[in-house]
Parts: structure tokens; C-alpha cells; sequence
């Protein structure tokens, strides 16, 4: 068996929880912006606590006006363009636009911080950490009024978001998202938010009881209108759902919602997430709740990773590519609380880590932004990355690791995960003003001189233990809990059995580091 420290962050964090007062790492001087090449990978490995201390401070940067989010409307920017040499966000970078995918990482750490956790207060509020559930609390109430907002002029959406410009008061739809919404993201940004309500309830002060009634209501308002919007009948939900008008009522005469193509949401992966809100809160009948399983099914597969080596086979979930993106599902409901599936997506990070390590590559692989130009334009997005050999589309580009790909692996060991964090980001250029940078070549040749979201919080997430606990708390207050494990049992004892190979293989370490080609150099305002 392994025999790391198994599940030390998310006991960790459950400790933290009712800490408005914790101890925390003791406070130090302000971090080094480049902290992370201080620290040998053996620090990182006996005792991470000092690590994320630091790196806590420098992802919260990213958390400022501007930058990450909106001051004026409480919601987030997908991400900001840096200046090439210098590492500066500048606001013609901005991207503008966010979506309920970024919502949920929001929201995941503005529940912690109103739940007390010194982590999230590092974030957020490093040099006042004690107005931290504070400063949450406000930035929750000027989402919810913008939701609230965007619901009255935009209808339609039955209380969902598509992607939206952010960079106005009132947010509206991108113009290709204009009469179109993704199951998805609004999945992952629902049971966040399950979660926000959860720590705001546990608050026992008066004014956060009640913005904990308002996100309340407009979680109940979707679970009146999740099937309207996104069911498509015999089992099936619409990916993306075509809006008739946005602006017309849901219900209305002149309304109508149609999935897009034929793409549905079946897929076992953070999709699932969606499918779990129709399941436990829609008004679909029990046959018709039912048959969201039995189309889903065949797609949870088991598979052997072959090392080819002394470490044999590792039994896994198939992946869709296999990037860590598709993990999303660990970091908000409870899955791990089942046996099974806890052995399963630990197994995952057996081959993720040990895939890398065996191929000598520098870093993990997850969707995400390709590197930067010269005149520092980003080249494309990059989805095909994973592990080719366990996953349903094995035609991969992968020739850039991102930091966030840890995030899975953090969750089962943080030092681990950790260190291939440290690793990728002592490759030049990966620390800037606001962090880790979204990603680079294997071979040394180019970064993406951006920061966002995706691939810094969620690593941030994973460290905090997502809001599972907080989840999983209100499920059981909900009286869902018990059909949650009993179905989620089900289903992965349908597709796997009990017996899994690998389970003695240890998560593999980085061996080789980003090579260091001299083309691409630290960023002025971080060396
Ligand atoms: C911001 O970006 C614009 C356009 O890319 C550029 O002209 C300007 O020099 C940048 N400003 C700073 C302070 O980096
Ligand atoms: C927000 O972004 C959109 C799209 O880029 C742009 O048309 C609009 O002018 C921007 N608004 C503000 C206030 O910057
Ligand atoms: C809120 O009140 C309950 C019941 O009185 C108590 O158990 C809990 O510790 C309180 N929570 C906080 C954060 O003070
Ligand atoms: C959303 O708007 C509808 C009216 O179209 C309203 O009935 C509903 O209460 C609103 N939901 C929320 C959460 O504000
Ligand atoms: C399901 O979506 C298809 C388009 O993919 C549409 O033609 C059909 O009317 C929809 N059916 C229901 C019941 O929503
Ligand atoms: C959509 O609905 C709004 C509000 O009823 C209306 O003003 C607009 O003309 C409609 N758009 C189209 C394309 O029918
Ligand atoms: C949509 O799916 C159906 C059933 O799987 C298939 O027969 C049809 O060809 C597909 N249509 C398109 C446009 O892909
Ligand atoms: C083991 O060999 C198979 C078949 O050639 C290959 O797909 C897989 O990637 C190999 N495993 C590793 C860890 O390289
Ligand atoms: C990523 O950038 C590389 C050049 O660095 C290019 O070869 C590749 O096609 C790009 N891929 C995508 C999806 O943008």
C-alpha cells in the first residue's frame, strides 16, 4: 500500500473549518514572488504546510479587481493576458467574460472563508485574515443581486448562466452564448453554491442566515426549471440547450428550449454533477429520474493503465482524454465517502503521476490554454490532453503540462501533488504577481503568459478540500445523502467489481524538470 499520509489535506481542512481563530503556519515576511525554486522537492515532501502557505498568498493575488473579478458586480473574469516581459496584468488583457465553471471556484472559496478557514483567509485577506468571512459575506451579496438581475432581464435562462460579459453591472450573455446555455458549468456552479449556503447557514449570524435564504431561492428556482431547460426526454440532458428567446419568460407562449445538435450530457465525468441536480431535485418521475443512469452507464468503464514496468496494472475509470479537468466532480460532492470510488480515483492518480514519471515528462496534463505568441496573443485551447492509453480519445496533443493538473492528485496527497506543482512551476517564467502562470511547453520552449481561473484555483480548491464537507452536511440535513452514496455505489460496482489492480503502486515523483532552453525567461517583476 501506499504509504504517504493518505488523506492528510482533507482531514487537515476539516479542522480548519470552525476556525475563524485557528492556528494557522505561523505568519512570516511577504513570500518571495518566485518562492517556489526556494524550496527543495524533499521540503515540499516531508512537510508541504510552509509551500502553501506562501502559495496561498500568491494564487490569492489573482483575486483582485480587474483581474480575476469584478469588484463593481461580484463576478469573475475568465482571466487576464500578461505583459510578456514584465508579467504585468494590464487591462486591455482582460478577458472580459466568465462562466458558471469559474463561478463554482468562486464560490467554493468564498464558502470557506465564510466558514472561518485560515486558508481561504490567506487567499483572500492575507494581511487582515480576521475580516475575511466579512469580506466573503459581501462578495456573495453582490453575486446573488447580479444573478438576481440577470435572471429578470434575461428570463429564458430559468435562472442559469451561459457565458457572460462580466466587465458591466449587469452581466449579459457572450455574443456566441446569446439563446444558449451549458448543463456543465451551471452543474459545477450549483452545488457550490449547495455549499456556500451550508457555511453561511452555520454562520449563526443574523445577516448571513438570510443572504443564506436568497442563494437558497435561487438554487430552488433552478430545480424548478432544470428540466424545462435541459431535459430532453428518455433519459437524455442537452449539453448545450438552444433558448427560443432569452428574453421571454420560461413557460411563456412564445418560449421554447431544444438541445443543441446532438450533443447530450451523458458523460460520467464533472457532467455528472448536472445530472446529480436533476436526480435528487427535479420533478421528473422516478422512472424518468431513473433512466438518466441507464443512458450514462456504458460510458463508466474499467481499464487497465499498463506501466510496462515492475509497477504493473493499474485499474482506472476510462477517461474522456483523461485530463485532471474531468476530475472537477472530487472537489464538490461527497463521491469519496464510498469505498469503491475512493479506491478508483486514487488508483486514477497512480497512473497520472506514474504515466508522467515512466515518460520522463516534466508535468501532468489537463485542458488548457496553449502557450503565448511573441506579441502575447494566446495560440488556442488545447482540450486533447490526458493520458491517450486509458482514455475514449486517444489523438492528444501533448506538448503542454499545466500546473492544475495536480489538483486530483492533491486530494489524495497534498505533498505529492505538491511537489509536481513545484516542479512545473520552478520551469522559467511560471511565477508571476498573481501566482502560478497557466502553462508551458515540456520542452522548454514557450509559456502562456496568462493567468485564470481554471488553472490556478482549482489547485487552490483542491487544497482547501473543495466543499465536500460542506456538501455533504447539507445532504444529509436534505435527507439525500443516503440515495447519493446508495446510486453512486451502484453504478461504479456495475463497472468495476471490487477488485482493482495497483493499489500497492505508490504515486510516482517528478524526475526530469522543465528544461531550461533560455527562451523563455522569469518575468521581470518575479525573480
Ligand atoms: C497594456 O497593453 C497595451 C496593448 O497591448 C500596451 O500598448 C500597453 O503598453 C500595456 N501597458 C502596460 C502598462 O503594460
Ligand atoms: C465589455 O466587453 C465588451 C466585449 O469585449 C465590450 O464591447 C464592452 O465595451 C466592454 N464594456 C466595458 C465597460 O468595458
Ligand atoms: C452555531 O450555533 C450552533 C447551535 O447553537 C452551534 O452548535 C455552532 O457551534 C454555532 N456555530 C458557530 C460558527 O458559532
Ligand atoms: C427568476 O425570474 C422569474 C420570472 O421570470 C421569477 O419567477 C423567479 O422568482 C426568479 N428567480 C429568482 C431566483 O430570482
Ligand atoms: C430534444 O432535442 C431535439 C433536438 O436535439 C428536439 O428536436 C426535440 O424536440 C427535443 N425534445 C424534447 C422533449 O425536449
Ligand atoms: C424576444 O423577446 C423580446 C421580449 O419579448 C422581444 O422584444 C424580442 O423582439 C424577441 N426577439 C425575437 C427575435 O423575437
Ligand atoms: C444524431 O444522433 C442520432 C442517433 O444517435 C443519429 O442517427 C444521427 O445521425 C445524429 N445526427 C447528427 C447530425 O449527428
Ligand atoms: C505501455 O505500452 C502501451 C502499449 O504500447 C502504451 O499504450 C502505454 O502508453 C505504455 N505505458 C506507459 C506508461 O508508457
Ligand atoms: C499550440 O502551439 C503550438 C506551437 O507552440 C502549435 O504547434 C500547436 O498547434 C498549438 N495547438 C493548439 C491547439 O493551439
Amino acid at each position: 500500500m501506499d504509504c504517504r499520509i493518505k488523506f492528510f489535506s482533507l482531514l487537515f481542512t476539516i479542522s480548519l473549518l470552525p476556525a475563524a481563530t485557528s492556528v494557522g503556519p505561523p505568519l512570516r515576511e511577504t513570500p518571495k514572488c518566485r518562492f517556489s525554486p526556494q524550496y527543495s522537492l524533499e521540503d515540499v515532501l516531508s512537510d508541504s504546510d510552509a509551500f502553501v502557505w506562501d502559495l496561498l498568498y500568491w494564487e490569492g493575488h489573482f483575486h483582485q479587481n480587474n483581474v480575476g473579478y469584478n469588484q463593481a458586480n461580484g463576478m469573475t473574469f475568465d482571466g487576464t493576458l500578461l505583459d510578456p516581459i514584465t508579467g504585468t496584468a494590464n487591462f486591455s488583457g482582460l478577458h472580459p467574460f466568465s462562466a458558471a465553471s469559474k463561478e463554482s471556484l468562486h464560490v467554493m472559496i468564498l464558502a470557506h472563508a465564510v466558514a472561518g478557514s485560515s486558508f481561504a483567509a490567506r487567499f483572500l485577506s492575507p494581511e487582515e485574515p480576521q475580516s475575511t468571512p466579512r469580506i466573503a459575506y459581501e462578495i456573495l451579496e453582490k453575486k446573488l443581486k447580479t444573478y438576481v438581475q440577470f435572471n429578470q432581464t434575461y428570463p429564458g435562462f430559468g435562472g442559469f448562466l451561459p457565458w457572460f460579459l462580466s466587465n458591466e453591472t449587469d452581466i449579459r450573455p457572450t455574443l456566441d452564448w446569446v439563446n444558449r446555455v451549458p448543463a456543465l458549468d451551471n452543474g459545477e456552479l450549483l452545488w457550490a453554491v449547495y455549499g456556500a449556503v451550508q457555511a453561511l447557514e452555520r454562520s449563526n449570524q443574523s445577516e448571513f442566515t438570510d443572504l443564506a435564504r436568497g442563494w437558497q431561492a435561487w438554487l430552488d428556482y433552478t430545480k424548478t426549471t432544470a428540466t424545462e431547460v435541459f431535459y430532453n426526454g428518455t433519459g437524455r440532458v442537452c449539453a448545450v440547450t438552444a433558448i427560443g428567446n432569452q428574453s421571454e419568460p420560461l413557460g411563456g407562449p412564445d418560449q421554447s428550449y431544444m438541445c443543441e445538435g446532438n450533443q447530450t450530457l451523458n458523460d460520467p465525468y464533472e457532467g455528472e454533477l448536472f445530472t446529480w441536480w436533476l436526480y435528487l431535485f427535479s420533478d421528473l418521475n422516478t422512472a424518468k429520474k431513473e433512466e438518466l443512469w441507464t443512458v450514462k452507464r456504458t460510458q463508466v468503464v474499467a481499464t487497465e493503465w499498463h506501466s510496462n514496468t515492475s509497477l504493473g496494472d493499474v485499474t482506472v475509470q476510462k477517461g474522456y482524454w483523461f485530463s485532471s479537468h474531468e476530475q472537477w466532480k472530487l472537489l464538490e460532492m461527497p463521491y469519496t465517502d464510498v469505498l469503491l470510488i475512493k479506491r478508483i480515483f486514487h488508483n486514477a492518480e497512480r497512473a497520472r503521476t506514474c504515466n508522467s514519471f515512466l515518460n520522463g515528462v516534466p508535468g501532468m496534463y489537463a485542458s488548457v490554454n496553449n502557450v503565448t505568441d511573441e506579441s502575447g496573443q494566446i495560440l488556442g485551447y488545447i482540450s486533447n490532453a490526458g493520458v491517450p492509453s486509458i482514455s475514449f480519445l486517444p489523438v492528444q496533443e501533448l506538448d503542454v503540462i499545466t500546473p492544475y493538473s495536480v489538483f486530483p492528485t492533491v486530494l489524495f496527497d497534498r505533498n505529492v501533488g505538491l511537489a509536481w506543482w513545484k516542479n512545473m512551476v520552478d520551469g522559467k517564467g511560471m511565477q508571476n504577481l498573481y501566482g502560478s502562470t497557466e502553462s508551458e511547453r515540456v520542452d522548454g520552449a514557450g509559456i502562456s503568459s496568462f493567468v485564470s481561473w481554471d488553472s490556478k484555483v482549482t489547485t487552490v480548491a483542491a487544497i482547501l478540500g473543495g466543499v465536500t464537507d460542506l456538501v455533504r452536511d447539507k445532504m444529509k440535513e436534505d435527507g439525500i445523502y443516503d440515495t447519493f452514496v446508495e446510486v453512486s455505489q451502484r453504478e461504479y460496482t456495475l463497472a468495476f467489481g471490487d477488485r482493482l489492480e495497483g493499489e500497492d503502486v505508490e504515486l510516482c515523483l517528478p524526475n526530469v524538470g522543465v528544461p531550461d532552453t533560455g527562451k523563455v525567461v522569469d518575468y521581470e517583476s518575479c525573480r
